[in-house]
């Protein structure tokens, strides 16, 4: 019997995006030569990208090492200029706004970095690297300076007490703690968090995500969340989109991509999460990637996935590009031959697929009328 899993609502959104990007490339030149710079080609590092986040949701990125997953976050913080495209913060185009222009803007979107060491001035105490983006925006007159740092590391639980330790004094997920604290000094609107905990140990990975998590509730954040391990995506975010050599293959909440993945990039990604129940284990398709990623300097032609993809068929695939496409709700995917429902069974989609039959067993219990009642 086939079972419905269901499919959660898609989240409603209303409004201006607080982040949107329209067909955004950056492409890095390759030079050679010392005196004279030749341009000898170019890493397509983020090419064509499109994505909305709206106030208050969590986006996760998500793909392998060298996707574009960090060029993607430095041009939604203006911290690279885009090569083609436009980038709006708030309904506004600050595409090509200057150094000057951006900065109040710069107050309202933070970073928080992967190596929360290499992101921290070790000759500087922790209270003072937590001060610089108050000094420097001028938000807390001086004398309150100190009060209110010593605020913010006891809400990223670090004992303000700790004010004039230096980096080195402090373990990897207190020193991400004081990135996150350092990126809410200015009460910004939107965190863009580029690997947050996968330089930390798996113990120390789940209380800085319940951190982030709880901030979020408290101070109203609007997150960009990058990793590349997909389990940590999901549990993050309210939609996920997955990158593909500085391309989007596929977006949806997480629940939907759990369940019905319709790019074979998410499928295969799915596919390669350890399922502990061996009876699920056995039951899954497990789709295996043939061949490295290949280079952003001379990327596939067609679609990019074309020379790894074990659902390709020639020549359409090597040759037409797929565009994003809706497939339900809240669910785009760029693919000729998308996946049919459920290829890849995971945990969860079981899990939702018992509720749903949970579900509708009750229902049809409490709705049926009793045609066996006794008479006398
Ligand atoms: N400043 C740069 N100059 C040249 N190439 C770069 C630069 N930054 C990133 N790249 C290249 O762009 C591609 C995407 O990189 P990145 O955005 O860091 O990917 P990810 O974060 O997904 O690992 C990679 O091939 C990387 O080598
Ligand atoms: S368009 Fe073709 S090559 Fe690309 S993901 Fe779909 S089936 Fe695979
Ligand atoms: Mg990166």
């Amino acid at each position: 019997m086939s079972v419905d899993v269901g499919q959660p609502a898609p989240p409603v959104h209303n409004g201006t995006p607080l982040v949107k990007l329209v067909d955004v490339k950056k492409y890095f030149p390759i030079s050679r030569g010392l005196v004279f710079q030749k341009r000898i080609g170019q890493v397509h590092a983020v090419d064509g990208v499109s994505l909305e986040v709206y106030p208050g949701e969590t986006v996760g990125l998500v793909g392998e090492t060298g996707c574009g997953k960090s060029t993607t976050a430095r041009l939604i913080m203006k911290l690279f200029d885009v090569t083609e495209g436009q980038v709006y913060f708030d309904g506004q185009d600050i595409t090509n706004l200057s150094r000057r222009a951006m900065r109040p803007i710069r107050r309202e979107m933070q970073m928080v970095f992967q190596d929360p060491y290499a992101s921290l001035n070790p000759r500087k105490p922790v209270g003072s690297i937590i001060a610089d983006p108050l000094r420097i925006h001028k938000t807390v007159p001086a004398d309150r300076i100190k009060g209110e740092v010593q605020d913010l590391m006891k809400r990223v639980g670090l004992n303000p007490e700790h004010y004039n330790r230096y980096p080195h004094e402090f373990s990897g997920g207190q020193r991400q703690r004081i990135g996150v604290a350092r990126a809410l000094a200015l009460r910004p609107r939107l965190i863009v968090a580029d690997e947050p905990v996968s330089a930390l140990d798996v113990s120390v990975q789940a209380q800085v995500l319940n951190l982030l998590e709880d901030l979020q509730q408290e101070f109203n954040l609007t997150y960009v969340f990058i990793a590349h391990d997909l389990a940590v995506v999901k549990h993050m975010s309210d939609r996920v989109a997955v990158m593909y050599l500085g391309k989007i293959g596929e977006v949806a909440t997480g629940d939907v991509l759990y369940q019905n993945p319709k790019h074979p990039y998410t499928g295969a990604l799915l596919s390669a999460v350890p399922i502990p129940d061996p009876r699920l284990a056995s039951e899954r398709k497990r789709i295996v990637l043939e061949g490295d990623v290949p280079s952003p300097i001379d990327p596939p032609s067609g679609c990019r996935f074309h020379p790894r993809c074990p659902n390709a068929q020639f020549p359409r695939c090597s040759e037409e590009e797929p565009l994003l496409t809706p497939h339900r709700p809240g669910q785009v995917a760029a693919c000729h031959f998308p996946l049919e429902d459920r290829a890849i069974v995971t945990v969860e989609a079981e899990e939702a697929a018992a509720e749903a039959k949970k579900a509708t067993v009750k229902r049809a219990r409490t709705t049926t009328p009793r045609t066996t009642r006794k008479t006398r």
